[in-house]
């Protein structure tokens, strides 16, 4: 069965054509899956750019999978040693980095508030000399849907909330409030573009699956996998395929399976499980860990 999702395309754009390497490395703070999986077994995860299952892999056996084939194979070549490359998720923060000095935003700074550790005086120096208004204005602009749509294609774009880039300085602020610059590598990806280090793998440990992650879910024995991290596939994807993959990943779950998924939407109510704030990459407006029996 054909799924119904924009990832299907491999591109982040409408523009018919091959499938192109979207991720070179992961914005999703994989610690927070080995500390949610630890003492579990096998593992079923989000491919992308293979870091979660590298990760992963050094406590677990790993089953990566993922939708485009561009993707996995990258996440393969990585996972067994290949240097990071560039995919085009990581050109669009690059591109977002180029107006950080029309901001006022210069190394030195930057430099500065990235070498500090003490939560409180890191929101200090972002009130004060790196939340200017200026910034502001550059970030609502270049976040706002008529930008966004040169880039991304409609799908996609609606699976963000509205405002967007004043939504992600908010999920900044309450990052940098509770996380060390000094330790925090994303903030550093972010603000600088240093690449985040590659976790070391057992690749040895990690099966790479082509396909979706229902499809694949389905093709794998009853009670296979202790733990799911789906990444934020869910975002821009049909309620009949979220319907399909809870179907399969009940199925494919052990008794005790524990689930995490992201995704860029604001949390539908506040009663729901919610870690988004322990992402140390910030840009998430839900991060869902529960038990399969709850899904
Ligand atoms: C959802 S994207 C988001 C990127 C991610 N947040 C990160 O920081 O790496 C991650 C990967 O999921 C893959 N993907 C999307 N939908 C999928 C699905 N239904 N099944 C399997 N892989 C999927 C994409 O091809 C992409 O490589």
């Amino acid at each position: 069965m054909n799924p119904d999702t924009p990832w299907q395309a491999g591109r982040l754009d409408a523009a018919p054509g091959p499938q192109r390497l979207l991720f070179g490395q992961m914005y999703e703070d994989a610690e927070i899956e080995r500390e949610t999986f630890r003492g579990l077994g096998r593992i079923f995860c989000i491919a992308s750019a293979g870091d979660t299952a590298m990760l992963l892999s050094q406590e677990h056996e790993v089953l990566a999978c993922d939708i485009n084939p561009v993707q996995l194979a990258y996440a393969r070549r990585h996972a067994n040693g290949a240097p990071r490359e560039t995919g085009d998720a990581d050109r669009a923060m690059r591109f977002l980095r180029s107006f950080a000095p029309l901001t006022g935003w210069t190394k030195q700074r930057l430099e500065r508030f990235l070498g500090l550790s003490d939560p409180a005086e890191q929101l200090q120096f972002w009130r004060d000399q790196l939340d200017t208004a200026r910034f502001r204005a550059g970030f609502n602009l270049i976040l706002s849907r008529p930008m966004l749509r040169v880039m991304y294609s409609q799908q996609f774009l609606l699976a963000l909330p509205p405002h967007f880039g004043s939504i992600l300085r908010g999920r900044f602020e309450k990052g940098i409030a509770r996380h060390p610059n000094a330790a925090n590598p994303y903030i550093h990806a972010h603000l600088l573009g240093i690449p985040i280090e590659s976790p070391k793998p057992v690749a040895t440990d990690i099966e790479f699956a082509a396909g979706d992650a229902a499809s694949v879910l389905e093709t794998c024995a009853p009670g296979s996998f202790a733990g799911f991290t789906l990444s934020n596939i869910l975002d821009g994807a049909a309620q009949s395929y979220r319907h399909r993959l809870i179907r399969a990943i009940r199925r494919a779950a052990t008794s005790n399976a524990v689930v995490v998924l992201r995704s860029f939407a604001e949390p539908a109510n506040s009663g729901d499980t919610n870690d988004a704030e322990r992402d140390r990459s910030m840009l998430w407006g839900v991060l869902d860990i529960r038990s399969v029996n709850s899904l």
